[in-house]
């Protein structure tokens, strides 16, 4: 039996007749204890689900649905090891990289933690050296510029991260800079290239396989410019100039990177997973060994949340189940992002590839195809760039969308009152949006006698994700919530989160179209593509014989 003909699905289906043609605006009417119902907190997070299109029932139907899908059994299941990616017959052991060093973790007879322990500490090692000076570049220049090259999760996350916490690097370390490369097409790298100096640059190759084009390329152009501009062989630019950060150290020793200028990881962290691990390399290069720790820490802390709370007071689990009533009980496939501070802006492209990498899947477990939704479409940006872009659409659009709200209570407290007074803006911007978005123009007095093109219908259901202030800890947190979440919404909908089949076809089409670049495009290529292959190359002659 699939979940969507089990008993618990079919009485969240009855309740659903009864709820959806309920405008939050009654709701709220109804109840004004709605907050304090639907607000909890845990491990630096607040999340307030009121303005959600639920009742104390729906809510109490959501939870049995995860009893019945064995959600407790399912959570330990991810924590001590089990394999829950079952296409690739492997653990996912995310939660282990952020595990205290003294807590033991044993997977097939073998205690991961003091092997992951071993590996954050050789990283810490090397960050050190580059802070200090001591790692040195082709001509006895110290570091100044750090590159990582990487793409999807061994660029998303670490990139986020530096650009969420860049405030906390300690004065010592200000003056290297991190950069972030990862589109094939090399735009990014030609822009970096041209304005750093080669003898004082280091390249971190991240990457899990080793074998991901995009990442091979870019390094690969790395490395010429390293060698034209030093004249000197591959081998010494790479022990001077590059460090491999991987899963696959024979690959990257045959690359050219020898052994200690690697780092290694392992293949139960998935990629979208993986910035716990010596990836996040860049993120302690950036904002220095401590605070990393502590980036860990938080996360940390919400795993022993999930792990232990009750279904009905667990931020991931809340969070999950209360998309899975809007996916598949109310047919809302939309889902923006907002944060409500700039330094967050790389969060949705973050989310992103965590969400829809994970849970874009149509089989079951088992093979066979599903009757019901899955992930929805996830974007966002900064909320207050985006009210002037795409809120059009929220709130007077044909769509439902769901939204979160995402905002530290606090912030600037240490820079003065302008800037505090920046941030209470943003901050009632953010409240303002999410209770018209859930009111509509109730909110006014007189909103009956307005034009149609005027009216604001509302009932488009939002979260609001709070915490005290921004920083290492508490970023952690919120990263680590939404992990679980996508987790949990997986087990309901008895999907594999932790593979990304749906990624590789392209790869190798790709491979094969490259060659009809210069040869003749082959017969058995559409004729879409085979037509835009021929004037790719029109064009090519036209501006070779020109030139
Ligand atoms: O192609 C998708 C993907 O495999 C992602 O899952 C992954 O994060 C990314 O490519 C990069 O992979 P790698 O770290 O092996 O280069």
């Amino acid at each position: 039996m699939t979940v969507d003909h089990s008993p618990a699905w079919i009485a969240l289906n009855t309740h659903a007749d009864s709820v959806r043609d309920k405008h939050l605006t009654e709701m709220f009417a109804e109840d004004t204890q709605r907050f304090e119902k639907f607000c909890f907190s845990a491990a630096h997070c607040l999340t307030d689900f009121s303005k959600q299109r639920i009742t104390e029932d729906t809510l109490q139907l959501l939870i049995d649905l995860a009893a019945q899908q064995q959600l407790p059994q399912r959570i330990e299941a991810l924590f001590s090891g089990e394999k829950v990616n079952p296409s690739e017959n492997r653990p996912a052991l995310h939660t282990a990289l952020r595990q205290p060093k003294e807590l033991p973790l044993l997977v097939d007879g073998n205690d991961i933690s003091t092997e992951i322990h071993a590996s954050l500490e050789r990283m810490e090692v090397l960050v050190d050296q580059i802070h200090n000076g001591q790692w040195r570049g082709y001509d006895g220049s110290p570091i100044k510029n750090v590159v990582n090259i990487g793409v999807g999760g061994s660029d998303l996350g670490p990139l986020m991260t530096c650009r969420a916490l860049g405030q906390f690097a300690p004065e010592h370390i200000r003056d290297i800079e991190v950069h972030f490369v990862s589109s094939m097409d090399g735009s990014q790298l030609a822009r970096i290239l041209n304005h750093i100096d080669p003898a004082s640059t280091l390249f971190i190759v991240s990457s899990k396989s080793f074998t991901t084009i995009d990442t091979l390329t870019n390094a690969n152009t790395a490395r010429e410019w390293l060698v034209d501009n030093s004249g000197l062989p591959i081998e010494l630019i790479s022990q001077h100039h590059f460090i491999a950060i991987t899963a696959s150290p024979n690959k990257a020793a045959t690359w050219g990177i020898p052994e200690k200028n690697q780092l290694h990881f392992w293949d139960w962290t998935g990629g979208r997973y993986s910035m716990w691990s010596v990836i996040g390399m860049a993120i302690a290069l950036q904002t220095g060994n401590e605070n990393f720790r502590q980036f860990l820490a938080g996360a940390h802390k919400m795993d022993v949340h999930f792990r232990s709370a009750p279904l009905g007071e667990n931020l991931p689990v809340l969070l999950a189940m209360i998309g899975i009533w809007n996916i598949n009980f109310l047919d809302i496939h939309a889902h923006a992002v907002l944060p409500y501070d700039g330094r967050l802006e790389h969060v949705p492209a973050y989310l992103e590839q965590l969400e829809m990498e994970s849970n874009g899947k149509s089989v079951t477990l088992q093979g066979d195809k599903l009757n019901y939704a899955t992930c929805p479409i996830l974007w966002g940006e900064v909320g207050p760039n985006a009210q002037h872009a795409f809120y059009q659409l929220l709130h007077q659009g044909t769509e439902s969308v769901m939204c979160d709200f995402i905002a530290p209570a606090i912030r600037y407290q240490d820079q003065g009152e302008d800037l505090q007074a920046q941030h209470q803006l943003a901050l009632a911007n953010c409240l303002a949006q999410s209770r018209l978005l859930a009111l509509g123009d109730s909110v006014l007095d007189d909103a009956d006698n307005a034009p149609a093109h005027k009216r604001y219908r509302g009932n488009q259901p939002s979260t609001t994700i709070m915490f005290d202030t921004l920083n290492p800890e508490s970023l952690g947190a919120l990263i680590a919530m939404y992990e679980h979440k996508v987790y949990v919404q997986s087990v309901i909908w008895e999907i594999n989160p932790f593979d990304q089949w749906g990624v590789e076809l392209g790869k190798h089409v790709a491979t094969s179209l490259l060659d009809q670049f210069t040869e003749q495009a082959s017969s058995d290529t559409d004729c879409s593509t085979k037509g835009l292959i021929q004037y790719i190359q029109r064009q090519r002659k036209e501006s070779n014989d020109e030139g």
